[in-house]
Parts: structure tokens; C-alpha cells; sequence
């Protein structure tokens, strides 16, 4: 995809760029009139120019500025441990032990800890955890990887020769989507993502020059995903682009939706029909909270459905950053291949090798994610109850999080049947709609930006995911602990109703 030079200047304008600071830039042999343009114009909103502000006003804070709130409550961004969650004892065990070896000795660690340690240890270049593993990452931890797999599928085959682990799931995703920039290709490659959708997304399609094609998420019926729409989109981009991958999130960031299994075959009979590589990003495979719903994972759908189906090409992720450990800055992911071309996958193997591998210690959290405590182990316990502890909680603040917004006049919010967030549309007036665009800013950007500057509290405004022409949201997460939750709502409903008087 090429942008034009107002797309450029328009982003370098909301980067800050002025006349001078480019003026001095371009005496530099890299500058912002010479680096690569799709850098310029890649946006990731969960890290945007909201929450750059926020982090402003903390510094202000500390220096002693006076502001309407005491504290900047960050509901941007899924970092359950940046919002006071407390790790998994078992996990950080298994890393202290694998991290300093020597501890294993002293004797003060259960005995599944210290076995899970040797074994990752075991598979260690030099038994450590500082060595280079192999670009695909540890084998023991790979076989586990896979044992998971099985298990979660109900003992549908997972080959460990097919996962690769990576530093988090966005390497992973990263690595896929990097394999489809052709340009040589005579029309650009195009890729299917969701609308609303999880910026990592767009903003890699748009630095690897790859071409987003949006498919809107039903609102009406809890986001669902319908298959006249991904067929109106699917049609669409094929006047311009060689649309070649569908990307599917499920558990659904930001919207919060469960697909359904029917949902789930629809979305494999349109990717086999129209001959699609199938993404499937299911980070969130452990954070499903209402009832009836229920996780189904797209590779034990399309075993299920069978021949001609189960040749379905398909590349599904999952991390260590979400689920009831939320060890994001550990970074650990990986990704199952099913059905890739063997030689696709020794080039896929080559390309990660330029990278050595990703962080050995990351790896040692997957290990102990998917080959956690078993019943009868010394750890079992007091793992069951941290885990089922956090996951309860999420539950209760994803009921929450719905009834509170729901709740309030000009908002309304779908349930949060999953993952961590809720994408609640607000119905704002029409003269907060001119005033931001006389500001020449989105609508929803306005409001979130007022909403922090009055309040302190930071979410993300629709327009960073993509949303229907016309309607607004945010994105807030689930992740505030129970007293900062009921304090971020109390500003929250407190500046809404203001806000909505002003501009009525
Ligand atoms: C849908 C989705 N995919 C992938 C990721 C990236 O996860 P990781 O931290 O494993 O890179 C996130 C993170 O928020 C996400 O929400």
C-alpha cells in the first residue's frame, strides 16, 4: 500500500513534526524527510498521543502541578500487572530457579519447581538460561507447547515441530504477516482484519506495506461476525489488492466478544472457499467469563469439520501476557502452524534465524504456563487458588465494567464476554462532533482527551480500532483493581454528565 504525501504530512503534523525541527532534521543523513514513509504513517493507537499525555501529566503531577485529580488512572492498555495484579507464585518460581540455579540447591523450593527448572535447564545450551536457543526456541519447551495443545483440543495431534515461540504473540503475528509482502505481486497483497480491530494489526500491515481491508464486527449482535459482510469486503478489495489472509480475534480485542462455533465455521468455509491463509489471534483463549460462552479453538474446528476443510493453511498464536498471568513484560508467545508448505516453513525457520531466537527467560514462562502444577504437586494449590482467584476477579469486573457503562445516559456497552476490555459506543452530541472537528481532531479523540485532562483518567478512543462512519467509542479495560475501578467510574460518570450538558 502506498501513501500519499498528505497522508504522510497530516501524520507528521499529529507526530508534532514542525517546519524547524524538520529543517534541522534534514542535515542529518537519516531524517524525517528521507526515512522510510511507512514509519511516518503507521499508527498505534494504544500507545498514541492520549496516553503520551497521560504519562505528562503523571510527571506533572509528581512535580507538584495542581489538576483536578490526585493520580492518571491508566485503563489504555492490558497490562494486568501495570494495574497492581500480583504474579503467579509458581511461574516466577520456575524463573527464579532457572534464572540462578543455585537456589535449586538450598532447598527452598517446592519439588515440581525445581523439576519443571532442570527440565527447561535441560534443554539450555550450557544448562542456561543465558545461551541462544534455537530460533524456534527450546525443544522440551516446544513439546509442551504442543502437550497443551492437545489437551486444550480435546487430543486433536499438535506436532512440536510445528510451534515456534517467540518474544509475545506480536512477534509471531509480526514474523506471518511478514512473509506476504511480495512486491513483485501485480496488484498489493491484502489482508482481512476486523473493525474494530487491535492496532498491532494496522500498524504492521502499514509498515510492511501490506494492505488493510476492514470487515465490520456486527455491534447490534455482540460484535459477532457475519458472513455477508466478510463477503461485501472480500469482494470490495479485490478491485485493488490480491487479498490473500483473513485475521480473526477470538476472544475479541477490543470488543470483548466470544465467536460462537458456528461463527467459528462460517469463518473457516469463507477462508477455505475463497482460498485465504487464516490468522487466527487467540491471546485470550483463557479470559472468557459469561455464561454460555465458550472458547473453541479455530484449529479443533477445522479438525472437527473435516476433509476438505481440515487443509486449511492456518497460523494461530497465543502468549504469556494475557490469561490469569498476565506476565506481559516477560515476553512470551508462540505460534501453531497447521498445513503450512514445508518449504514456506524452511524459509519461515531462516527468516527468524537473522534473530537468533527470542529471550530464553520468556520461554521458560511459556513452559510454565502450559505445564503448570498438577494435582498431587506440591504447588497445585496455591496455583489453583492464584489462578482461579484472578480469573474470578476479571469476571466480576467484566460484569461490572458492562452494567457501569451501560448505565450511564449517551453510552451504551455490549457484555464483555471475554478477553479484557469493553467497547462502549458513546452517542455524543452533535456539537461536540463540530467542536472537535473545528479542532480539526476525531470526535472520540476529543472526548478522551477532555476526559483525561478533567479527570485523569486514560482509555483509548475508538477511532485508534475503527469503527462504522459515524459512531464513536472507546476502549477501556477491565483491569483497574476494585477500589481504583469504583474511582475511575465515579470520574468517569462525573465528567461525562458534564460534558454532555455542555454540548447538548
Ligand atoms: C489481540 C492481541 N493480540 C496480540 C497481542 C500481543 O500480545 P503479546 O504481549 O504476546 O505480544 C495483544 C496484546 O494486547 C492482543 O490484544
Amino acid at each position: 500500500m502506498r501513501f500519499t504525501r498528505g497522508a504522510i504530512n497530516s501524520t507528521k503534523k499529529l507526530l508534532g513534526f514542525t517546519t524547524t525541527s524538520r529543517n534541522m532534521a534534514s542535515n542529518k543523513i537519516l531524517n524525517v524527510e528521507n526515512i522510510n514513509p511507512n514509519v511516518i504513517t503507521m499508527q498505534y493507537a494504544v500507545r498514541g498521543p492520549i496516553v503520551i499525555r497521560a504519562v505528562q501529566l503523571e510527571h506533572e503531577l509528581a512535580e507538584g502541578a495542581k489538576k483536578p485529580f490526585k493520580s492518571v488512572i491508566k485503563a489504555n492498555i492490558g497490562d494486568a500487572h501495570a494495574m497492581g495484579q500480583k504474579p503467579i507464585t509458581f511461574i516466577r518460581q520456575v524463573l527464579t530457579c532457572v534464572t540462578d540455579p543455585s537456589l535449586m540447591e538450598k532447598g527452598d523450593f517446592p519439588s515440581d519447581v525445581v523439576e519443571r527448572a532442570k527440565t527447561i535447564l535441560g534443554g539450555c545450551g550450557g544448562q542456561s538460561v543465558g545461551a541462544y536457543s534455537q530460533s524456534t526456541g527450546v525443544d522440551v519447551i516446544r513439546q509442551h507447547v504442543a502437550d497443551y495443545i492437545e489437551k486444550r483440543d480435546g487430543g486433536v495431534k499438535s506436532n512440536f515441530d510445528n510451534i515456534c515461540l517467540s518474544g509475545g504473540a506480536s512477534e509471531s503475528i509480526r514474523n506471518v504477516l511478514k512473509l506476504f509482502i511480495n512486491h513483485s505481486s501485480p496488484k498489493p497483497i491484502g489482508v482481512m482484519i476486523p473493525i474494530p480491530q487491535y492496532p498491532l494489526y494496522s500498524a504492521t500491515l502499514a509498515e510492511y506495506g501490506l494492505g488493510q481491508i476492514g470487515y465490520f464486527l456486527n455491534e447490534e449482535s455482540n460484535w459477532s461476525l457475519d458472513e455477508k459482510e466478510l463477503e461485501r469486503s472480500l469482494s470490495e478489495s479485490l478491485k485493488t489488492y490480491d487479498t490473500r489472509v483473513l485475521c480473526v480475534i477470538n476472544p475479541g480485542n477490543p470488543t470483548g466478544q466470544v465467536l460462537s462455533r458456528k461463527n467459528i465455521e462460517t469463518i473457516i468455509k469463507f477462508a477455505h472457499k475463497h482460498k485465504l491463509f487464516l490468522l487466527a489471534d487467540e491471546v485470550y483463549q483463557d479470559n472468557v467469563y459469561a455464561q454460555g460462552s465458550e472458547f473453541h479453538s479455530f484449529k479443533k474446528v477445522v479438525s472437527e469439520l473435516g476433509d476438505p476443510y481440515n487443509k486449511l493453511e492456518l497460523a494461530s498464536f497465543h502468549s504469556v501476557s494475557k490469561g490469569y498471568m498476565g506476565e506481559c513484560g516477560l515476553r512470551g508467545g508462540y505460534v501453531e502452524f497447521l498445513n503450512l508448505d514445508p518449504e514456506v516453513y524452511v524459509l519461515y525457520k531462516k527468516m527468524c534465524s537473522a534473530k537468533l531466537c527470542s529471550t530464553v527467560l520468556g520461554q521458560a514462562v511459556i513452559d510454565a504456563v502450559v505445564n503448570p502444577p498438577k494435582p498431587g504437586e506440591p504447588s497445585y494449590e496455591q496455583w489453583k487458588k492464584e489462578r482461579d482467584s484472578v480469573l474470578a476477579s476479571l469476571k466480576e469486573r467484566a460484569t461490572l465494567v458492562e452494567k457501569a457503562y451501560g448505565s450511564i445516559e449517551g453510552i451504551s456497552c455490549n457484555p464483555v464476554q471475554g478477553a479484557m476490555y469493553a467497547f462502549p459506543q458513546i452517542h455524543l452530541p452533535a456539537r461536540a462532533v463540530e467542536k472537535a472537528r473545528s479542532l480539526n481532531q476525531e470526535p472520540d479523540f476529543f472526548y478522551a482527551m477532555q476526559l483525561l485532562e478533567a479527570t485523569g483518567v486514560c482509555i483509548v478512543p475508538g477511532s485508534g480500532f475503527g469503527q462504522k462512519d459515524g459512531t464513536y467509542h472507546f476502549r477501556t479495560t477491565i483491569l483497574p483493581q476494585s477500589d481504583l475501578f469504583k474511582d475511575m467510574l465515579d470520574r468517569f460518570r462525573s465528567f461525562h454528565t458534564k460534558f454532555m450538558e455542555e454540548y447538548k
